[in-house]
Formats: structure tokens, C-alpha cells, sequence
């Protein structure tokens, strides 16, 4: 499973690449506005950061299928052709997908709580269908389920289309899917920190360093 931040601070950014296995970063428009700075200004930052080779997910906000293909060629335009177009998978959006996938656009279909919808995705030619998993179990359904059942329609219909598990709150939600062999996963910055927080290894660990220290003196390491 490929895990990717889904966050648009450039600092969270900078230091969760300095400690965690992660490759890339999503955003959405909502993650964008928190940063309270034109968005260009900063997708900019995480693009110089994360390097052109990274891959970089960026949601169009247009309304009709024409205008989020524009937005789409600008993003591109700014952003390099490793950016993936987030497209919410709406009627206008698996329109857009189409004409996106057509001219070779690599398409994350987005906003998906519906298995319905990941397939339409899937076939309009997305790279990525991102499901919600916490947000689909806040409606009374089952986010968990929902992706397994998603994974298995793609493998089952020959779809070379990846899950992008999305909208997590902790890591119970990551490990299930991860087991379950989920291509790969958004997750915000806390939920990230949260897979190796852990107090029993703290305790372990720390009674390791007493035991030496009680043996070498304070401080001493194997150095
Ligand atoms: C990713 O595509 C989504 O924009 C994001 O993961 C939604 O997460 P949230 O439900 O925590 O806002």
C-alpha cells in the first residue's frame, strides 16, 4: 500500500517525509482553503518539495465537464505532468473523465461513497478511484466495506484502475486496508503520526535506555 499525505502544509509536508515512508501528497479544495494562501502559491511549494517525479493530486472545482478540463490543462500547465486531476465522480465529472483520459490526463476520480460510482470511474478512464471511508461510515454504511468491495470489482473486471482509500480517522481503518492489499491510501498529517504512536513501545524502549544508562552511565550509547 502506497501512502500519501493528504495535506497542503508545507512544513507537516516537509517533516512527515523526513520520518514516514510516504510517497506523494493529495489535496482537495477544502484542505486548500485551510491554508488561507492562493493556491498556486502554495502547490507550487509542495511541487518544488516533493519533486516533478512525485505524484501531486489536485481537485478541479469547475462545474461542467469544458471547464474542468481547462482547469485541468492549467494545473498541468503549473504543476507538471505528474499531477493527477481529482474530478468528482458526478455526471459532469465522468464526462470529464472521458475527455481527460482521452487525451492521456492522469485522473483521480474523487468523492466516491458508492461501489456504482468507482466502476463509471474506473471505466471513464481514471488512474485512481478515491473512496471515502470515514465519511461513508458517518452516513451508516460501512467504509471499509465499501473499498474491499471496490478493490474486488476492479480485479474481478480486469481494471487496471488503483484504489485510493481516502477520509480516514485512525490507524485500525489504515491496517484493514492495508492487509486487505489496498494499492494505496490518503491520510491527513495526525492519523499519519498515529500509526507508530504507540505507548507500550514507549515504555519498552525506555526501560532499554534505563537499563543501560544503569550499566554505562547517563547518556552513554554503543557510540
Ligand atoms: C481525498 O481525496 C479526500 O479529499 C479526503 O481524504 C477527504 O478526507 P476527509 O473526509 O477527512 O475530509
Amino acid at each position: 500500500m502506497k501512502f500519501i499525505i493528504d495535506d497542503a502544509n508545507v512544513e507537516a509536508i516537509k517533516n512527515l517525509y523526513e520520518y514516514f515512508p510516504v510517497e506523494g501528497v493529495t489535496t482537495n479544495p477544502s484542505i486548500l482553503a485551510k491554508s488561507k494562501r492562493p493556491p498556486y502559491e502554495v502547490l507550487g511549494e509542495i511541487r518544488e518539495f516533493i519533486g516533478k517525479d512525485a505524484d501531486l493530486h489536485v481537485q478541479v472545482v469547475s462545474k461542467c465537464a469544458e471547464d474542468m478540463v481547462t482547469e485541468a490543462e492549467e494545473m498541468l500547465k503549473r504543476l507538471g505532468e505528474n499531477t493527477y486531476i481529482k474530478v468528482p465522480t458526478t455526471r459532469e465529472g465522468l464526462k470529464a473523465m472521458k475527455l481527460l483520459s482521452s487525451k492521456g490526463v492522469k485522473i483521480t476520480a474523487t468523492a466516491i461513497y458508492t461501489p456504482m460510482q468507482a466502476f463509471l470511474a474506473a471505466k471513464a478512464g481514471s488512474s485512481y478511484a478515491a473512496p471515502y471511508v470515514n465519511r461513508i461510515d458517518n452516513l451508516g454504511a460501512d467504509g471499509i466495506e465499501t473499498v474491499k468491495k471496490i478493490h474486488d470489482i476492479f480485479q474481478n473486471n480486469g481494471l487496471k484502475t488503483e484504489v485510493l482509500a481516502a477520509s480516514f480517522k485512525n490507524s485500525q481503518q489504515v491496517l484493514e486496508l492495508c492487509a486487505y492489499g489496498i494499492g494505496a491510501a490518503t491520510i491527513a498529517p495526525d492519523v499519519i503520526e498515529g500509526l507508530i504512536k504507540n505507548d507500550a513501545v514507549t515504555a519498552a524502549v525506555g526501560a532499554f535506555t534505563k537499563d543501560f544508562e544503569g550499566l554505562c552511565g547517563e547518556g552513554k550509547t554503543m557510540k
